[in-house]
């Protein structure tokens, strides 16, 4: 089976970690975001995965092609010069698409849950129509796309993208089934599959949908990536692959640092003694953690070095940094790569652009370039 991965786009609602490397190589739980998917869609039997890149594939080529051997996928870049939008890339890519006789998978990249993609293609080949899409339930239904569908059948009635006035509460979680015959609807040229591919679908009664179970988000953004942290490293609590890095209260009893809740730590990665860290906290590679420290609710990327007695909260510490001893920092602020933050400041959802030396408190959030 094939598959196509919307892979984007700028990233620009992760600036500042996108401005060194591209959203899907971004880390989520100490892995770039776009290999969840991969895996998910080579245990569903994917054998070929299409990457649709519309900005620097030249950025992604060689660490995805390793990431392909190690998992035993192959990649196809399919690059847009223009980006073409979220369904502009089938119509590129539509004679790799065709290789095979299968339906195929179209996945965002942006997004965490379980991808049950099995029970997604028994689910489309069951009603036998054009397309399927996972749903999800949501409070902010005005960020995505509303699906409106008989609950009994599951055939999409409306598919509204982004709604100012509430239609449902059911949304796209992005991860869709498709025949071949949706090919015959897109041209080549800049096209979204959300409002002008799904809308007509919906209308010739061609398009279904299947509720998605568990958790999902979106982590395109800070905030959205902090809460995704807080869902993901829970559901795999557990399981065998994940648990060696992973810790809570019961498996952390005899460390030399309290955990509280769920947390992924490399085990390249030192922590000083008396920290404590949780809920909800990933800390990558090589990272050390002074003594002391208490971290919650954030990622700390690979290399990064945090001093003692630091407070982290509702943070992402990029790549390389280096942060002072006893500094504060909290509110969704996200630091870029080689990062460094001199001791005893106060950092108030501040986003820190790469390279840059932080050398005073900043009390109220903004952007320091
Ligand atoms: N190749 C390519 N070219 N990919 C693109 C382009 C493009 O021009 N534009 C966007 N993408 C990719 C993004 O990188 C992302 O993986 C996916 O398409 C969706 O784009 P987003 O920009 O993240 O859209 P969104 O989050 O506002 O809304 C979409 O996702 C929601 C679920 O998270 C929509 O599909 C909504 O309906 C959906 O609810
Ligand atoms: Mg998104």
């Amino acid at each position: 089976m094939r598959a196509l991965i919307l892979v984007g786009g700028f990233g620009t609602r992760l600036r500042p970690l996108t401005l060194t490397m591209p959203k899907p190589l971004v880390p989520f739980c100490n892995k770039p975001m776009i290999i969840h998917q991969v895996e998910a869609l080579k245990e569903a039997g994917v054998t070929d995965i299409i990457l649709a890149v519309a900005y620097r594939p030249e950025a992604m080529k060689a660490e995805m092609e390793e990431w392909g051997r190690q998992i035993g996928v192959t990649f196809i870049f399919s690059h847009e010069t223009e980006p073409l939008g979220t369904a502009g890339p089938l119509a590129l890519a539509r004679d790799e698409l065709l290789k095979d006789d299968q339906p195929f998978f179209v996945l965002n990249s942006d997004v965490t849950c379980k991808f049950p993609l099995r029970e997604l293609l028994a689910f489309h080949r069951k009603h036998g129509h054009e397309g399927t899409i996972m749903v999800t339930k949501v409070q902010e239904w005005h960020k995505y796309g509303v699906v409106v569908y008989d609950e009994t059948s599951g055939l999409i009635d409306q598919f509204v993208e982004k709604p100012k006035k509430f239609v449902g509460d059911k949304i796209n979680s992005g991860i869709y089934c498709f025949n071949k015959s949706i090919l015959n609807r897109i041209k080549l040229e800049k096209t979204s599959i959300e409002t002008q591919v799904f809308p007509q679908m919906a209308s010739s009664k061609e398009l279904y949908c299947m509720e998605l179970e568990g958790f999902w988000m979106d982590i395109g953004q800070p905030h959205d990536y902090i809460d995704g942290i807080a869902k993901y490293l829970p559901s795999i609590l557990g399981t065998p692959k994940e648990s060696e890095s992973l810790f809570n209260e019961q498996t952390a009893k005899d460390l030399h640092f309290s955990v509280v809740g769920c947390v992924m730590i490399d085990p390249t990665a030192e922590i000083g003694a008396g920290c404590v860290l949780g809920p909800n906290v990933t800390v990558g590679k090589n990272c050390k953690i002074g003594p002391s420290c208490r971290i919650q609710n954030s990622a700390i990327f690979e290399n990064t070095v945090i001093g003692a007695g630091a407070y982290i909260s509702k943070t992402i510490i990029g790549w390389n940094n280096i942060v002072g001893r006893w500094c504060r920092i909290e509110n969704n602020a996200v630091f870029g790569d080689d990062v460094q933050v001199k001791p005893e400041l106060h950092l108030n959802g501040v986003k820190v652009l790469p390279n840059k030396t932080i050398s005073q408190s900043y009390d109220k959030p903004e952007v320091l370039m």
